[in-house]
């Protein structure tokens, strides 16, 4: 959900309270704040005000919320006078779109006519505008009047617009301008509601998951070895175990069949998301809406030793490297053995334990855009972060090269042997999803956590763990609502007491 719109309301000089709503812009405050004032009249106190509004979900054709997913957002609202217009592009521009795309539908000729010039202004907030034709409203139509007047008028402010003559096709040509990030506002007092509801159906329709003939066309395209599955679970796939459904779960069986899925997805406008080996990684309830690729399949999880180079695909965990790379007497790779990730994964995240990083070990990096082009770079080419690596915000981590130097292999075990035993110290054995928080520039935020008493604490079936404090772990039954919650509970105390941002540390992907 969005941030709820918070405010304060005072009374004769003296603040009545703090109030939250769920619905956006000024108008809708100055609603609520009439509202607020006349239940205080009545003698509610504010605490129950402010609960009460809080929940309101608002009205239909207010502001409301056809569609929505991690593409789109579909919106359709009453609005037909010009400050109605402006109030409400106003307030939908606040859910910051890639863009606001407007289908408006002028209501009553004489309205037209008298508020022209307002009309012809109040769109500016629009990237994007289509006009239908004036619904009558029971009146006449007046000579000279018409949706093709206004559209010269917004026009001789250089603002373009698309004329609709006839409503059937507006559906489609809204449809066909959208581009993932969109917010879609359809306008007016009229029957072009329909038009927003048969586009939100289609939405819903084209969700791969459900759309057989999306499947079918993919499952044609790949290789018979490769996996495509509907509606697949992803709590067993991910190490915290919670959270919901895949629309579409795809297991390439080769670069070309990854490079197929990628440019099905661009194709049909289908998110994806690549999953490793489902660590560091949460999964809201509601599952993912599009595509959830993986890399497990054995094509993936290749590995070979020459000299003292591994070169491995995105698919091997770590821990093989790092075993691996102990029996053949090389160094440099022990503090990888206890990170519960891929290569791939732990690549996209510059995964690190005992005060190394994993870019400190790659040689070459080799990826795939996201329209399937394979490309490789040296690793000291590539900018990386704590915990991140930009260059995987837009490619898919497909392998490297880690290099390790020559020792003596009872020397490597040991120190491999050590930071096990520290990690087993140290850290939770139930499922987790390794650490929840970054850890701030002045403390570790599992010393923090620790610090303020907070270990044990539980929402649900999730709890802060009693032995890291910047683990929570599953005890068996956690949803991610609960994980959720928790991380919460943390953030909040740990701002109040100490004044400082958590900021996760995990990946939460999918719906709520
Ligand atoms: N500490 C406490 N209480 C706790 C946890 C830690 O007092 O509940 C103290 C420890 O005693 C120690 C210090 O805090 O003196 C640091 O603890 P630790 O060595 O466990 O390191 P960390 O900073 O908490 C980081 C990584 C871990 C990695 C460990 C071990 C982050 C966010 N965490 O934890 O990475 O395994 O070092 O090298 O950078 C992960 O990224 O998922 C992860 C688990």
């Amino acid at each position: 959900p969005d941030a709820p719109t918070r405010f304060e309301v005072w009374h004769q000089q003296a603040k009545l309270g703090s109030f939250a709503i769920r619905l956006l812009g000024e108008k809708n405050v100055s609603n609520a704040t009439a509202v607020i004032a006349l239940l205080h009249q009545l003698g509610h106190a504010p605490e129950d005000i402010a609960r009460a509004i809080e929940e309101f979900r608002g009205a239909a054709r207010r502001q409301q919320e056809l569609f929505r997913d991690s593409r789109f957002r579909v919106f359709d609202d009453y609005g037909h006078h010009p400050q109605e217009i402006r109030a409400v592009l106003e307030s939908l521009r606040r859910l910051q779109p890639g863009r606001l795309l407007v289908a408006f539908q002028p209501h009553r000729y004489t309205r037209t006519k008298h508020l022209l010039p307002e009309f012809s202004a109040c769109f500016a907030e629009a990237d994007q505008l289509w006009l239908a034709e004036i619904y009558a409203a029971s009146e006449p139509a007046i000579p000279g009047i018409s949706s093709d007047v206004l559209a010269d008028a917004i026009r001789a402010r250089g603002q373009s617009v698309e004329l609709v003559p006839n409503l059937l096709h507006l559906s489609g040509l809204v449809r066909a301008g959208m581009r993932p990030g969109d917010v879609v506002l359809f306008l007016g007092a009229g029957d072009i509601t329909q038009v927003a509801h048969a586009l939100a159906a289609q939405l819903r329709e084209e969700a791969p998951g459900r759309n057989d003939a999306c499947f079918a066309e993919l499952r044609r395209r790949l290789s018979t070895d490769a996996l495509l599955l509907k509606d697949e679970p992803l709590a067993r796939r991910t190490t915290m175990r919670v959270g919901g459904n895949a629309d579409l779960f795809a297991e390439p069986a080769s670069e070309a069949d990854l490079s197929i899925v990628l440019q099905f997805c661009n194709e049909r406008q289908i998110p994806f998301v690549v999953l490793g080996r489902g660590s560091n990684l949460l999964v809201r309830d509601g599952g993912i809406r599009g595509c959830v690729i993986s890399l497990a399949n054995p094509h993936f999880s290749q590995w070979q030793i020459v000299g003292d180079r591994i070169t491995a695909g995105a698919g091997v965990r770590l821990k093989t490297l790092a075993v691996e790379a102990r029996k053949h007497g090389l160094t440099g790779l022990e503090f990888i053995e206890g990170i519960p990730g891929s290569l791939g994964g732990s690549m996209r995240m510059n995964a690190g334990a005992m005060g190394s990083w994993l870019f400190d070990v790659l040689e070459t990096i080799r990826f795939m855009d996201y329209h399937g082009n394979v490309c490789e770079r040296a690793a000291s080419e590539v900018h990386v972060e704590y915990r991140g690596c930009p260059l995987f915000r837009n490619h898919i981590a497909l392998g490297a090269v880690l290099r390790g130097a020559p020792a003596d292999a009872a020397a490597v075990r040991e120190r491999m042997d050590g930071y096990s035993h520290k990690r087993w110290e140290s850290q939770p054995r139930q499922p987790s999803a390794g650490c929840i928080f970054k850890n701030p520039k002045t403390i570790g935020a599992g010393r923090l956590i620790d610090e303020l008493g907070l270990k044990g604490t539980r929402v649900g079936g999730a709890a802060v763990s009693d032995v890291h404090g910047n683990f929570i772990v599953n005890e068996g039954n956690a949803t991610a609502r609960d994980v959720l919650a928790l991380i919460e509970v943390i953030r909040e105390r740990v701002r109040a007491a100490r004044g400082i941002d958590l900021e996760t540390e995990v990946e939460i992907l999918g719906e709520g």
